[in-house]
C-alpha cells in the first residue's frame, strides 16, 4: 500500500488517507451572516466523494469582524451550526473527515474578495468594519487597524472556544486553530506587526501568549477524542520576522497543550516577502517543525503529483499532504493518485456510483 493511502488516526479518529484537503475560502456567503449554502455543500462533498481523507473548510470567523470578506463564512453564532451539520453529514457520509478551519482575520479582514468591484479595505457603507490588530500597523495598500487593549485580547481565546463548541455541534471531528497567513493570531507571533509593550507582545514569550491561550481554551470545550490542529506560516520569508526556529519552538510548547498536529504553511504577513516559490516548496519547513516539535505536521504548498506526495512521506518530510490548487483543477485528485500509485479498487476511496473509475 502507498504510504499517501495508509491511514492515520488521531485521537478518536481514524483518517482514510493521507490526501487532505487544505483550507480555500469561496466568499461565496452572499447573504452576509456567514452562512455556508449550497456551494459550499457541493465544493466540499466533490472533495469527499473525490476521495480526500480530511476536507477543510475555508477560514470560517469565530466573530464577525474577523471575517477576510463580508462574504466570508463564520461559525459565531448558534444560527451557524444547523447549516454546517448538513455539510459535515455529507462529508462524512462519504468516508472522509469534516474538519473547521476557526480564523480571525485581523489587519486582514474587511477586504474586498477577489471577485469583488474593488481592492483593499471595503468601507463602512459597503459593508466593511473597522479592523483591529495587535499594533495599529497596515498591511501595506490596507486601512491600519485598532490596537486592541489588553482585555480585548484576553478576550479573544473565549470567542474561539465558543467557535469550537459550535463546530463539535455542527459535526466536526476536527478544528485547525488558523495561526497563518498574516491574520490575526500570526500578527501577534511576528515581531513585524506586533510591537505591543503588555503581556502580549515583546519576547518570545509574550508575542505567543495568545496563541496558547487559544488553544488551552478551545481544548477546554473541545472533545477528548476530537481533534486539535494548528496551522502556521513558519516563516514571514522577511528579514526580522517570525522564522522556522521559533514556530518549531511553539509547535513544542503546544504539544504539551493538546495539539495533536501542525499544519505548515508560510508568508502572508508582509507584502514585501521574498518566496522562493517552486514545488514542494514549503516542506523542509514541514520537516524541521516534525523533527523540533515531535508532533505530526501535514506539508502543504505546490504539492500536485502523486508521486512526489508519496516522496514527501517516504522521506519523513511530513505525516500527510494537503491540497489546494491541484484540487480545485482536480476536485477527485486522491482517486487519480491511487490509479496512478497501483492501489487496488477496493482499497481505493471510490464511493460505490465511482468505482468505474477505477476499471483499466
Ligand atoms: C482559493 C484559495 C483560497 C484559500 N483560502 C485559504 C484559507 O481560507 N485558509 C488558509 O489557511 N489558506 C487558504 N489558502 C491557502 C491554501 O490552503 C494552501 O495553503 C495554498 O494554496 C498552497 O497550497 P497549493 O499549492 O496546493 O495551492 C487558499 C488558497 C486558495 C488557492
Amino acid at each position: 500500500m502507498p504510504l499517501l493511502f495508509e491511514p492515520l488516526t488521531l485521537r478518536g479518529i481514524a483518517i482514510r488517507n493521507r490526501a487532505w484537503l487544505a483550507a480555500m475560502c469561496q466568499y461565496s456567503a452572499f447573504d452576509r451572516d456567514g452562512m455556508p449554502g449550497d456551494w459550499h455543500l457541493v465544493n466540499l462533498g466533490q472533495h469527499a466523494t473525490g476521495g480526500f481523507g480530511l476536507v477543510m473548510t475555508e477560514a470560517s470567523a469565530v466573530v464577525p469582524e474577523g471575517r477576510i470578506s463580508p462574504e466570508d463564512v463564520g461559525i459565531w453564532s448558534d444560527d451557524h451550526v444547523g447549516p454546517w451539520r448538513r455539510i459535515t453529514d455529507f462529508v462524512r457520509g462519504q468516508g472522509a473527515v469534516p474538519a473547521m478551519q476557526l480564523a480571525h482575520a485581523g489587519r486582514k479582514a474587511s477586504t474586498y474578495s477577489p471577485f469583488a468591484d474593488g481592492t483593499g479595505t471595503v468601507p463602512s457603507d459597503q459593508g466593511g468594519w473597522e479592523t483591529v490588530g495587535p499594533s495599529a500597523l497596515a498591511f501595506e495598500g490596507y486601512a491600519a487597524p485598532r490596537e486592541l487593549t489588553t482585555d480585548e485580547v484576553a478576550a479573544l481565546p473565549a470567542a474561539f472556544a465558543a467557535a469550537a463548541e459550535r463546530a463539535d455541534r455542527a459535526g466536526f471531528d476536527v478544528v485547525e486553530v488558523h495561526a497563518a497567513h498574516g491574520y490575526l493570531l500570526h500578527e501577534f507571533l511576528s515581531p513585524l506587526s506586533n510591537v505591543r509593550t503588555d503581556r502580549y507582545g515583546g519576547s518570545f514569550d509574550g508575542r505567543t501568549r495568545l496563541v496558547v491561550e487559544v488553544v488551552d481554551a478551545i481544548r477546554a470545550v473541545w472533545p477528548a477524542d476530537k481533534v486539535l490542529f494548528v496551522r502556521f506560516s513558519a516563516t514571514d520569508w522577511a528579514p526580522g520576522g517570525w522564522d522556522v526556529h521559533e514556530t518549531a519552538k511553539l509547535a513544542a510548547v503546544l504539544a504539551e497543550h493538546g495539539v495533536d498536529l501542525v499544519d505548515v504553511s508560510t508568508g502572508g504577513l508582509v507584502a514585501h516577502q521574498q518566496i522562493p516559490i517552486g514545488p514542494g516548496y514549503q516542506v523542509p519547513a514541514a520537516a524541521e517543525v516534525r523533527s523540533a516539535s515531535g508532533l505530526p505536521v501535514v506539508a502543504v504548498g505546490l504539492i500536485a503529483d502523486p508521486g512526489q506526495a508519496e516522496q514527501i512521506l517516504a522521506d519523513g518530510s511530513a505525516d500527510a499532504v494537503m491540497l489546494a490548487r491541484a484540487a480545485i483543477r482536480e476536485p477527485a485528485w486522491p482517486l487519480r493518485a491511487a490509479h496512478e500509485l497501483g492501489v487496488a479498487r477496493k482499497e481505493a476511496p471510490y464511493p460505490p456510483q465511482h468505482e468505474r473509475g477505477a476499471w483499466r
